[in-house]
C-alpha cells in the first residue's frame, strides 16, 4: 500500500513514521509512505501558501493553488488511483470499521490542513473524504494523519509480529450480537507484584476457562467504560 501525505510541516511527521510498527512496515516494503511539503508547489514569489480570510475573522486560510497543484503532481508520481482524504475536525469521526476498509485500499493521499482552514473551493474541486479523529481541535492535520497511518499499518497482513494480534484488539473483537468489545486485561511475570496477584484462571492452563474469563472481562469493561458501544454499535 502507498500513502502520500501533503503538509506544510513535514518535520512533524518524519520521526513517528520511522518508528515502531509503521517504521517496520515501511522497511519491509508492506507500506510506502511519502511526505510532501505543499510549499514546494507555491507559485508566489514569497512562497506564500496562505492568506487572510475574505469576510474577516481570525487566522489565515490555506490557498487553493499550491494545494491543488501538489495533489495533482503527487498523484502523477504513481499510476495507482488515490483515495483522497482531508484530515479536519469537520470530517466524519474515524472508527475501527472505517480504518479496516481504508486498509484495503491500494493508495491513499492524506491532506493535513492547517491554520484556520482551507479555501473551500479547493476542497470542492478535489472532493476528498473528510475525516476527523475525534471531537476536539488540533493545530493541524499532521497528528491526525499519523494516527490514520498507524491504525492502517497495524492492519496490513504481516505488519504485527503475531498474526492474530490485530484481530484481538479493542473494537476489532465483537460479542455474539456484533457489539464491539474493549480488550481484556493483560498480565505478565512476575505472578505477584506489589502484593497484587495475576488472576488465578490465567495460570490454570485451562484454555476454555481462560477464553470464558477473558470474554467476561471484555463484556464487563465495555459495559462499565463504553456502554454507548452496546446501545448503538454503529455510532
Ligand atoms: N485537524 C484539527 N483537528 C482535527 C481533528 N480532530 N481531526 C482531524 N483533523 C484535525
Amino acid at each position: 500500500m502507498r500513502i502520500d501525505i501533503l503538509t506544510l510541516f513535514p518535520d512533524m511527521l518524519t520521526g513517528p513514521l520511522d518508528a515502531s510498527i509503521v517504521g517496520r512496515a515501511r522497511e519491509s516494503g508492506l507500506l510506502e509512505v511519502h511526505v510532501h511539503d505543499i510549499r514546494d508547489w507555491t507559485r508566489d514569489k514569497h512562497n506564500k501558501v496562505d492568506d487572510r480570510p475574505f469576510g474577516g475573522g481570525p487566522g489565515m486560510v490555506m490557498m487553493c493553488q499550491p494545494l491543488h497543484d501538489a495533489v495533482l503532481a503527487v498523484e502523477d508520481k504513481d499510476p495507482r488511483r488515490t483515495h483522497r482524504m482531508l484530515l479536519s475536525p469537520q470530517g466524519r469521526r474515524l472508527t475501527q470499521d472505517h480504518v479496516e476498509s481504508l486498509a484495503r485500499q491500494e493508495r491513499l493521499l492524506l491532506i493535513a490542513g492547517h491554520y484556520e482552514g482551507i479555501d473551500e473551493r479547493v476542497i470542492d474541486a478535489l472532493e476528498p473524504e473528510e475525516v476527523s479523529i475525534g471531537d476536539y481541535v488540533l493545530s493541524g492535520g499532521e497528528l491526525p494523519a499519523l494516527v490514520l497511518v498507524d491504525t492502517i499499518a497495524r492492519l496490513l497482513p504481516g505488519a504485527l509480529g503475531h498474526d492474530d494480534s490485530a484481530a484481538e484488539d479493542s473494537f476489532s473483537i465483537t460479542d455474539d450480537d456484533g457489539t464491539p468489545l474493549l480488550d481484556t486485561p493483560h498480565y505478565t511475570r512476575p505472578r505477584v507484584w506489589d502484593n497484587r496477584e495475576v488472576p488465578e484462571v490465567l495460570l490454570s492452563g485451562d484454555h476454555g476457562a481462560i477464553a470464558t474469563w477473558r470474554r467476561e472481562q471484555q463484556r464487563q469493561r465495555t459495559q462499565q467504560r463504553r456502554p454507548d458501544l452496546r446501545e448503538d454499535p454503529k455510532d
